[in-house]
């Protein structure tokens, strides 16, 4: 069945309803820590894959309320939530074309469960496996970001993202030189030679070695930061504060809503892992199910470049300074 193209006034009034349901559902998690923080519940946390990967009732409280109000409003479209997937059998890429809803009703769990304040709701709608529209609501700050095609990002639905925008700034000329770099150590902790997390801590160590070190590799980034949640690494890659995000092994409701705003606040998001001609090999869209992200931050022209070429050449840098990592995803 071909999937019908949304018409503007549609898309604006999906994005209304996730821009409402957001607020509500991180209303949801503030209550919960609140209960917290008064003394008045106890938090619950059960272990899926491993002692790092962890899901509390608040998880799975504040998924159901999304998915309901989803399913009352448009019951034609499809719903991925990362609880209900956990409960099902596939660990298959299960996105097709069609209109659907996909969503992480807590990203941060680590952090909401230490009450570090980098947690959030995150809504992601995808029309042909594009993500089109993305809520993310982090209600700690009370930060909300935002997208639609063609009405561009916001930060709390007031300030156009990315924040420097008159102008905005091209790719620094050295990149990945004066970047901050923004990654995660994630939830594959098998300490195993040549493994995930050992192949990430050699590519973290290159970004942040001096430019003559690691045989050419040391890229001297600015910074390196975690946030704990791939949807508001992100947000903030989409704001220009991370001018990179380097990631393997989050998932698509990790991503879909920071993906939407990154790239319609004019950011570019590939694949983590390096191809075998750096130089040459295209710089294609991410695959949504892959498990393997590269996002650069919106860049504007030079003297010498455009905005696209500078973040193409970013990309490029990034990938000489990183393992492969290994992530295979049947129908991704
Ligand atoms: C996790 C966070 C984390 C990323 C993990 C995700 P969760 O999501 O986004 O930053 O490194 O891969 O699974 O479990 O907090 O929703
Ligand atoms: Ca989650």
């Amino acid at each position: 069945m071909a999937v019908p193209d949304l018409t503007q006034q549609q898309l604006d009034d999906i994005y209304a309803f996730a821009v409402d349901l957001g607020r509500r559902a991180g209303q949801l998690l503030m209550e919960s820590i609140e209960k917290r923080m008064d003394g008045e519940e106890q938090q619950t946390v059960e272990e899926k894959e491993n002692a790092v990967d962890i899901v509390t009732q608040t998880d799975e409280d504040v998924e159901i309320f999304i998915k309901t109000a989803i399913q009352n409003k448009y019951p034609s479209h499809k719903f991925l939530g990362e609880e209900s997937y956990a409960k099902g059998q596939s660990r298959d890429y299960l996105i097709d074309e069609h209109p659907t809803w996909c969503i992480d009703p807590l990203d941060g769990t680590v952090n909401f469960t230490h009450i570090f304040p980098m947690f959030c709701v995150s809504l992601g709608f995808i029309v042909n496996h594009r993500p089109l529209i993305g809520v993310i609501y982090a209600p700690f700050q009370d930060q909300l970001f935002s997208s639609c095609p063609n009405r561009g990002a916001w930060l709390n639905e007031k300030r156009r993202l990315p924040l420097l925008r008159n102008p905005v700034p091209p790719m620094p000329s050295n990149a990945p030189s004066k970047c901050i770099f923004s990654c995660e150590w994630g939830k594959d902790r098998r300490d195993i030679p040549d493994g995930n997390m050992q192949r990430k801590i050699e590519s973290f160590v290159n970004m942040a070695a001096d430019a003559g070190g690691r045989g050419g590799k040391g890229g001297m980034v600015h910074g390196m930061r975690s946030l704990g949640s791939a949807t508001l690494d992100l947000a903030y890659t989409a704001m220009g504060s991370f001018d990179i995000w380097w990631e393997g092994g989050c998932w698509e409701w990790d991503v879909a809503a920071g993906i939407a705003i990154l790239l319609e606040a004019g950011g570019l998001v590939t694949t983590a892992n390096p191809p075998e001609d750096v130089d040459t090999a295209p710089i294609e869209d991410v695959r949504l199910g892959s498990r393997l992200y590269l996002a650069i931050r919106p860049a504007g022209p030079s003297a010498t470049e455009t905005g696209r070429e500078s973040q193409e050449r970013t990309v490029r840098e990034v990938w000489r300074r990183v393992r492969h990592l290994e992530y295979t995803r049947p129908g991704a």
